[in-house]
């Protein structure tokens, strides 16, 4: 029998999915990049029309398949080759959890520094800078807070669906939800706030002419939600089948939104307050922040706070992510969850090595300008995970089969079914290859 998760546990283990670095580092230093207001409004319409879709279908999917990604598809298209979408999920994940857990690792050695103290030796707000990149550039230090954190998502991701990775969002996501509430009303209440909320909230209008500013908001889309990666096509395999998945879906895709905006309502009215510009890139998290939070009354325990967020949110994301390959490799050499997830863990902390290394001995590898973590976040913010959208959509769409897309769905006696598979067919298939072969 397959497991199944319980109908609260399943929401929360899908918001934590959905919630992650990618809310709080990647939203923060995207939305800052590229206009801020403009940003949040092009990246609601690409989450609402082409995000909450993909979750659908990738929920109904999994659910009908009750497999893993690449069983699921080929059972569900017998004889064609949509099963490929499938590989390229389990091999993607290897390359996103390579990455993900290394930034992860960041967070939680700033967290553990803010707990004991090491975090806040430098005196100067501008020392976090030296800070920061001498850390980096260790060779071995941050490949062991990487380890880490790899190896408490292997140890709850191996502990099963109901007693790992739903107990362990059970327990983390209320405590991150709480805090980020309040960091956003603390950071409200500063001298200043106002131009934070500006920034977030009133568009400048030229930001709309800019095509960048809608490749990045549609890579932060399918990033932020994690859609593509047949995530939520593993996740809904455990679903229960009476549960509503457009409801469902409708709340993933509403709690994921909420947190990145409560991050942001966080983030940046204490960034303006303190006069620092906000289009800082990567490193507004690590570098600007910690610098910030060094300046401000109580900032050492409101650190402590954001960096423990950030370390707590980037679990939740990583067992959905190591959960794919590790469904696959169980069913495919007749494993054991445990055996199956120490393998997919090992094989991802591999793929994150390049990046990894990339401060520090590999140092000096550029591809077209970026380095090798920079390189890893455009390659599946923009290809691979748009790729993994079209081939679901495109599925979905055209290759499942109409009536079966909509009894899968239970949008069968829906109006809403209609729009969804319209979205499926031929909105999300031309607006993204559109929009990132103009990239
Ligand atoms: N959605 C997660 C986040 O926002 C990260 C993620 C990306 C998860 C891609 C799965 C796939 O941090």
């Amino acid at each position: 029998m397959r497991e199944q998760w319980s109908r609260g546990g399943f929401l929360l283990a899908a918001v934590g999915s959905a919630a992650g670095l990618g809310n709080i580092w990647r939203f923060s230093y995207v939305a800052g990049e590229n206009g801020g207001a403009a940003f949040l409004i092009i990246y609601m319409v690409a989450v609402i029309f082409i995000g909450l879709p993909l979750v659908i279908a990738e929920l109904a999917i999994g659910r009908r398949g009750r497999d893993d990604a690449v069983a699921t598809l080929r059972h569900q298209a017998p004889g064609k080759h949509w099963y490929i979408a499938g590989g390229l999920s389990v091999v993607g994940a290897f390359f996103i959890l390579g990455f993900y857990s290394l930034i992860a690792g960041w967070a939680l050695k700033y967290f553990i520094g803010a707990v004991d103290g090491s975090l806040w030796a430098p005196v100067h707000s501008s020392a976090y800078g030296a800070y920061f990149k001498a850390f980096i550039a260790r060779p071995y230090e941050p490949l062991i807070w990487q380890l880490l954190m790899i190896a408490i998502t292997t140890a709850v991701v191996a502990a099963g669906i109901r007693h790992g990775i739903e107990a362990a969002n059970r327990l983390l996501m209320p405590i991150l939800g709480l805090i980020i509430i309040a960091l956003a009303v603390y950071s409200l209440n500063l001298d200043g706030a106002e131009k934070g909320l500006e920034f977030l909230f009133s568009p400048d209008w030229s930001a709309f002419s800019r095509p960048a500013v809608y490749i990045a908001a549609i890579g932060q889309a399918f990033f932020s939600l994690g859609i593509g990666m047949a995530i939520f096509l593993t996740y809904g395999s455990y679903l229960d089948p009476g549960q509503s998945i457009g409801k469902s879906a409708c709340i993933i895709v509403l709690g994921d939104s909420l947190l990145a905006i409560t991050a942001g309502l966080a983030i940046f009215p204490a960034v303006f307050a303190f006069g620092i510009d906000p289009a800082e890139g990567p490193e507004l998290a690590f570098i600007t922040l910690p610098g910030l939070f060094s300046q401000m009354p109580g900032g050492r325990f409101i650190g402590t706070l954001f960096f423990g967020l950030l370390a707590g949110a980037a679990l939740t994301s990583m067992f959905s992510i190591l959960e794919v390959p590790s469904a696959y490799l169980a069913r495919r050499m007749a494993w054991s969850r445990r055996k199956a997830v120490c393998l997919a863990a090992l094989l991802s902390f591999l793929a994150g090595l390049p990046p990894a290394l990339g401060f520090a001995l590999l140092e000096d590898i550029t591809i077209n300008g970026r380095g090798l973590l920079d390189t890893y976040d455009y390659a599946v913010s923009h290809l691979l995970l748009p790729t993994g959208g079209i081939l679901i959509a495109l599925f979905t769409g055209w290759g499942w089969g109409k009536s079966r897309a909509l009894e899968a769905s239970g949008l069968l006696n829906s109006p809403l079914g209609k729009v969804w598979l319209f979205s499926l067919r031929y909105i999300s298939p031309v607006v993204i290859l559109a929009v990132f072969m103009s990239a």
